[in-house]
């Protein structure tokens, strides 16, 4: 604990001053095919076309013509050619694909505007002898979105954070400026305008918002800065471009988007087998079990623990004839001990890091001593891939990556140490300068592996730590929580913000990991954490547990209903996970994504929208049990009460314990199915599609797929278009299953169509029946329930069938 002592004014120290120069003046420019350099005193400026719509400036402060090379981060690209380069008297003007750079000779500034005139930014470079700047200028309005996992709010501006990963076991609080992942993407935004800046540097770098109110700067310490100019116009373009620089999430297998169950530790296999029973017994959905550091012999990766987990095998097959599935820990520290066969074959095949002077680098983690694997190296990765093999052998398919900034107890910068040399592939370079980028690299490995060794199945991986790009691999969660009130609004920020960076699979420990959840809280937790992409409720070793049911009976009543809901609502999830991994947009969305003009969404920390249609509001006070919401334009309906409301405009909703405040936009395609306890197949036999009258017209793609396989990359996958139309006293309904990738038998759906604005006197081309049982027992028919006023049409669609209803008053 600290004192006011630490504040003590004789005793503060005092930082040094650097001195920055700016890098100019310019001397000359060349330029080839694929590239421009501006050279100037002290630094060159390489530029490059990516897209049409980024370009990389890239600066070193050494070389001739330095060519910096781009981390592992991004995605291999072949620069664009077509530069074309005008010197006037006091600029150069370089124009390629759809930006153009004007470059001041006298500062070596830069500013750079798309092909359509909107300013992405002015720039200026420079340097001391610590670091590299670039100061970017941030218009008076805008707001400043993206920097993945961060403390704070949405809008990032007046903040500071350092991109270093760490491992922070201190409350999560403003103070924290690093925390477990690194994504340096800056996000700039205005209601005419949004641009992207994405810094590619795996070592320390310092973003400041706050030090200067109209400009912000980052500083890099390695003599480089590799700087990508994402245009827009809206932020959609931004998060889209950005992903086809660094990636998109694969999809994942449907089993992860289930509810899953941890806790530092389910210490034995019966402990383990009684919890999914309980499950069962209790009739609360769940998928997967997570299996904490106690699974392992003396916490050594890839071993069980002979006195805890006598039968592995044995376990597993119980729990799969629960439907579960189990998600062991592997962290990076391999235990020094002779006879352990992963450490002694890593130490014969030379795969651990090593210092400068050529000795393994070992640091205490979990199992005391230990070494760690140069994930840096393709050869390192491919070993720890087949290592998986152990697990892969008791029907294992998802890893949970922790401990990997890499976390080290008894380092005093608590990492691994900067000087340790990583080999790179052939391009040695030094932990400080790849820090970052470790635990992307261990997550590569990981899914890597995973996906050979299950052979068509789809692996599932979940890290604490990653950087840029992390997507291609893991699934993120945001590491050690507290179960404190204020930690569910915090999460609600980091996840909004770390899916505009890209990480669309992300959430926070459900009910908070250290300090003690009451029932309360948890169940307010849960009512949000069905609704974050990552589900899972995890606790500390010596906390209260918190599994649904050891509050009370209205807390587990409450988690059930909520985590029922989500299975309800798999369709629509898992069709939106789908649309990630084609557009990289993320799930659980700012408000700010969908209605970009709208200035009441541009700092909106605690609400989201997941995909397009559902707006959630949690409640994240104790006792409180009314809050403000804002709803955007148009017309929205209480999802319980469907009350109608016209967006545009803050109302106080009431939100008793049992009530998580939830909107539907009118227009909404909300595909449901039935409930189980857990997921199955991604081909869903049965669909209720709920339709919500009085919006715009409207369409949504559903996506199906077995769900497990990796055949729909072959194409064994459908996408049912749906889409409504309404005009006066006329509501059409269309459905196509048209790309038929997947062979499966007649489905049963049953359209639910909420809010009509007129009474229905006829639904062609199917008649009509008089009472709802009556529908139940045919396969089409329609059924309009005055009562809650639901227009009910049943329907069966085949392959390569189409449907249109016309609902007429
Ligand atoms: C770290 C992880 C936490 C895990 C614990 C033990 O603190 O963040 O989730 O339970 O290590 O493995």
């Amino acid at each position: 604990m600290q004192t006011s002592e630490k504040i003590h004014p004789d005793q503060l120290e005092s930082e040094s001053i650097s001195i920055y120069r700016d890098i100019g003046p310019y001397k000359g420019y060349e330029y080839g095919e694929k590239y421009v350099t501006v050279s100037c005193e002290h630094a060159n400026l390489t530029l490059k076309l990516v897209t049409p719509d980024i370009v990389r400036v890239s600066c070193s402060l050494d070389g001739e013509n330095a060519q910096l090379e781009p981390s592992k981060a991004l995605l291999p690209y072949d620069p664009l050619e077509g530069w074309n380069v005008i010197e006037w008297e006091n600029e150069l003007e370089i124009n390629g694909g759809n930006v153009a750079l004007f470059v001041d000779k006298a500062a070596l500034s830069f500013r750079v505007k798309t092909a359509q005139g909107k300013l992405c930014g002015s720039y200026t470079l420079s340097f001391s002898d610590a670091a590299l700047r670039c100061q970017g200028t941030m218009d008076d309005e805008a707001m400043i979105y993206g920097l993945g996992e961060t403390t704070g709010y949405l809008n990032k501006r007046g903040e500071r954070y350092t991109m270093w990963n760490s491992d922070v076991f201190d409350p999560h609080v403003p103070d924290m400026e690093s925390l477990y992942q690194s994504i340096p993407l800056l996000i700039h935004h205005t209601p005419d305008n949004t641009f992207g800046l994405f810094i590619d540097n795996p070592g320390k770098t310092v973003i400041d918002l706050r030090e200067a109110v109209d400009s912000y700067f980052v500083e890099t310490v390695n003599g480089e800065m590799d700087l990508y100019l994402i245009t827009g116009p809206e932020i959609k373009d931004v998060v889209a471009n950005y992903s086809i620089l660094t990636g998109k999430m694969p999809l994942p297998p449907l089993w992860s988007l289930g509810y899953q169950q941890s806790r530092f530790s389910y210490m034995n296999q019966e402990e383990v087998i009684q919890l999914a029973q309980n499950f069962r017994s209790k009739g609360i959905p769940c998928d997967v079990i997570y299996l904490d550091i106690h699974y392992m012999n003396d916490y050594k990766v890839f071993t069980f623990d002979k006195d805890r987990f006598p039968d592995p095998a044995g376990m597993m097959s119980e729990l799969k004839k629960l439907g579960f599935r189990i998600v062991p820990i592997v962290d990076p520290g391999v235990k020094v001990q002779d006879g352990y066969e992963v450490y002694e074959q890593g130490l014969e095949m030379g795969r651990f890091c090593r210092t400068p002077d050529g000795k393994e680098y070992v640091g205490d983690v979990w199992p005391g001593p230990s070494v760690f694997p140069d994930f840096t190296d393709e050869g390192t990765r491919e070993w720890w891939g087949a290592l998986h093999q152990f697990y892969v052998d008791y029907g294992i398919s998802g890893i949970w990556n922790d401990m990997n900034e890499p976390s080290v107890f008894n380092s005093p910068t608590k990492t691994m140490d900067a000087n340790v040399i990583h080999r790179n592939d052939g391009h040695p370079k030094t932990h400080g300068e790849m820090h970052n980028i470790y635990s992307l690299l261990m997550s590569q490995a990981t899914y890597e592996g995973m996906e050979k060794l299950l052979q068509g199945e789809r692996p599932f991986v979940v890290t604490r730590a990653g950087y840029a790009g992390v997507q291609r691999y893991a699934a993120v969660w945001t590491g050690d929580n507290r179960s404190y009130w204020e930690h569910i609004r915090l999460s609600i920020s980091m996840g909004l913000n770390l899916g505009l960076s890209g990480v669309a699979f992300c959430g926070s420990d459900i009910g908070g990991f250290m300090h003690h959840a009451s029932g309360e809280l948890l169940a307010r937790w849960t009512q949000l954490g069905v609704f974050t992409p990552f589900c899972r409720n995890h606790s500390a070793i010596d906390t209260r547990n918190q599994e649904p049911w050891t509050f009370d009976a209205e807390v587990e009543e409450i988690c059930r209903k909520y985590i029922e809901l989500r299975y309800r609502m798999l369709p629509y999830l898992y069709s939106l996970f789908y649309d990630s991994t084609c557009t990289g947009l993320p799930i659980m969305r700012p408000l700010v994504l969908e209605y970009p003009k709208d200035a009441n969404t541009y700092q909106l920390s605690d609400q989201f929208l997941l995909g397009k249609d559902l707006l959630v509001a949690p409640i994240y006070e104790p006792g409180k049990q009314h809050r403000v919401v804002y709803l955007p334009e148009g017309i929205w309906f209480d999802y319980w009460t469907g009350t109608r409301y016209e967006g545009g405009t803050h109302i106080i909703t009431h939100a008793p314990l049992d009530i998580l405040p939830l909107f539907v936009r009118a227009g909404a395609i909300l595909p449901q199915t039935q409930l189980m306890q857990h997921t199955g197949q991604a081909n869903w036999q049965e669909l209720d599609i709920h339709l919500y009258a009085q919006g715009a017209d409207h369409a949504f793609a559903l996506y199906e797929d077995d769900g497990i396989s990796d055949q729909n990359l072959q194409g064994a996958c459908n996408l049912i278009q749906i889409s409504t139309e309404e005009k006066d006293k006329r509501f059409a309904i269309h459905a196509a299953n048209k790309v038929c990738g997947l062979q499966q038998n007649d489905k049963s759906i049953l359209f639910t169509v909420h809010h009509l604005s007129f009474i229905p006197k006829s639904v062609s081309p199917i008649s009509e029946v008089h009472e709802m049982k009556h529908l139940e027992e045919r396969s089409s028919g329609w059924y309009y329930d005055k009562q809650d006023d639901h227009l009910y049409i049943k329907t069966q669609l085949a392959n390569l069938q189409e449907v249109e209803f016309i609902v007429k008053g």
